[in-house]
Formats: structure tokens, sequence, C-alpha cells
């Protein structure tokens, strides 16, 4: 099978002003294959908002290519939702009216049909009694929730996850993993999730890529063979521990490299 989401030797320069470079992902070579969960775990600054906005075809690699579906991207494709940190949702617009503004932006309306689906999506996300609601009206998990029902009104194939539950508390935080994973197996996508939790990326992913300090780059690919359906009893695996230490020591080893 081929795999969906492919870079190629990618990386990745900004250029802040004429003489300013930024050397933010060098040499990144990975793949993700058809409703594989994908976690990308690094310290901050090492280039993982860089990675999901070649992914999402918002910009183009310095060097290398980022192929879907064997494609390169050139440019944002409807088979790539995002979810982002903050969901960013219109508060003058209904929960439900959110969830279909991107087809509204898209199309300059909305069937019915599109309508009846978005009701669906926020059943999916257990926010069916919220429709007619304003954004305000929410929890912050709530409303993250609606931002995941908006990434899948354009039926991605590919969902991009940028720390989507970083700014909630640490309950909400593991309940909306949970969540999120119930929403996986119904509706099944290719996932790429990134976060800076490293129990948050061994209980989701199948797999999880890590970076190194700025300029990133993956040096670990470590696949978590832990069964499914997670769920609390994951936490106590004795696999889990083992994993999350694993992950731990190629982070840290490359901190302590850096400021030798
Ligand atoms: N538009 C830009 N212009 C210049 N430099 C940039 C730009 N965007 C990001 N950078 C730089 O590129 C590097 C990687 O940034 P990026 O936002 O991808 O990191 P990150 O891993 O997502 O960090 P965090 O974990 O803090 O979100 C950083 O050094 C950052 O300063
Ligand atoms: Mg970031």
């Amino acid at each position: 099978m081929k795999p969906f989401v492919c870079f190629n030797k990618v990386s990745h320069q900004y250029q802040s002003n004429t003489t300013h470079k930024v050397q933010a992902l060098t040499d990144i070579n990975f793949h993700i294959n058809k409703h594989e969960f994908v976690a990308v775990v690094g310290p901050s600054g090492c280039g993982k908002s860089t990675l999901l906005k070649l992914i999402t075809g918002l910009m183009s690699p310095s060097e290398g290519s980022v192929e879907i579906f064997g494609k390169t991207m050139h440019e944002p494709r409807n088979e790539v939702g995002i979810v982002f940190q903050k969901p960013t949702l219109l508060p003058w617009l209904s929960v439900l009216d959110n969830v279909t503004f991107p087809l509204k932006h898209q199309h300059g309306k909305v069937a019915s049909e599109a309508k009846q689906y978005a009701m669906t999506l926020l059943k999916l996300v257990g926010l069916e009694q919220f429709a007619h609601q304003r954004p305000a009206q929410l929890s912050g998990g709530m409303q993250q929730r609606v931002g995941i029902a908006r990434a899948l009104i354009l039926k991605p194939e590919i969902l991009i996850m940028d720390e989507p539950f970083s700014a909630l508390d640490a309950l909400s935080r593991e309940i909306m993993g949970f969540e999120l994973l119930r929403i996986w197996e119904e509706e099944p996508k290719t996932v790429l999730f990134i976060t800076h939790s490293i129990n948050e990326a061994v209980l989701l992913a199948d797999k999880v890529l890590v970076m190194s300090p700025r300029p990133g780059t993956v040096v670990e690919e470590l696949p978590i063979d832990l069964p499914r359906p997670r769920n609390n009893t994951t936490l106590k695996h004795e696999k889990f521990a083992y994993y999350a230490d694993i992950l731990r020591d190629h982070i840290f080893q490359k901190h302590a490299a850096l400021n030798e």
C-alpha cells in the first residue's frame, strides 16, 4: 500500500529579513500510512508547526518534497483538515454555523444535506444539544470539539492537529484524548497529532516521531504496540512507562547535547 503522506528530504528555511535566515527543519524523512495515528513530539521551536504548515500546503519546503496520495503539495486541499491549538470559533455564529462555515466560505451557501451532516458531526463529538448556542456558552473542551467537527465537515482524509488540547486543564485534556480516539475509531482518518506531552503521544498514537531541537529533524520513529481500544487501563499497561521512558531519553539527551 502506498503511503498517504510522504516527507522526502524536506528542509525549510525562513527568511525573516534580507540578512537573517532561520533554518527551521533539516532533512526530514518519514511516511504515514492510511488511517495511521502519528504523534510528533519535540522541544519548543524545533519546527513542529512548520512541519504542519508544509503538510497542509500553506507553505512549500525550501528543499525536498511533501507528497499526499503520491502528489506533491503546492496549495491547501480539502483532503487535509486542521485543528488548531485554539478553536478560533466565530463568536457571532451558532455552533452549527461555525461547523458549516468552511462550506459557506467555499461555496457561498450551505445546502440542507450539509446542515444535516454537520448535525451528525455534532452528535459524533457529543454536542448535538448545543447546535444553536453561541461558542461563548460552551466550555474550552466543548469549543475544541466544535473545532474538530468543523475540521471534519469537508470530509478530509487526513486530520492535522497542532497541540489541540494544550489550552485545556489536565483532566479535560485526558478526557478529550479519549474522545478523540472514540471519534477516530467511528470515523477513521489518517492523523498527524503534534503535542508537547509524551504521555499523550504514547496514549494516542500508533507511531511517535521524535524531533531534535532546531533545526528540527526526526531522530526517532517509535512504533507504539499497545492494544486498542485505548482507555484508562492503557495508562497502567506495563509497556506504557517503557515507551514514555524511551521518548523522554531521546528528548533529554538531545537537549543535554545542545547545552554541552
Ligand atoms: N514566519 C516565520 N519567520 C521566521 N522564522 C520563523 C517563522 N515561523 C517560525 N519561525 C522559526 O522557525 C523555528 C521553528 O518554529 P515552529 O513554530 O515551527 O516551532 P514549534 O516546534 O512549533 O514550536 P512550539 O513548540 O513552541 O510551538 C523557530 O525558531 C521559529 O522562530
Ligand atoms: Mg508550534
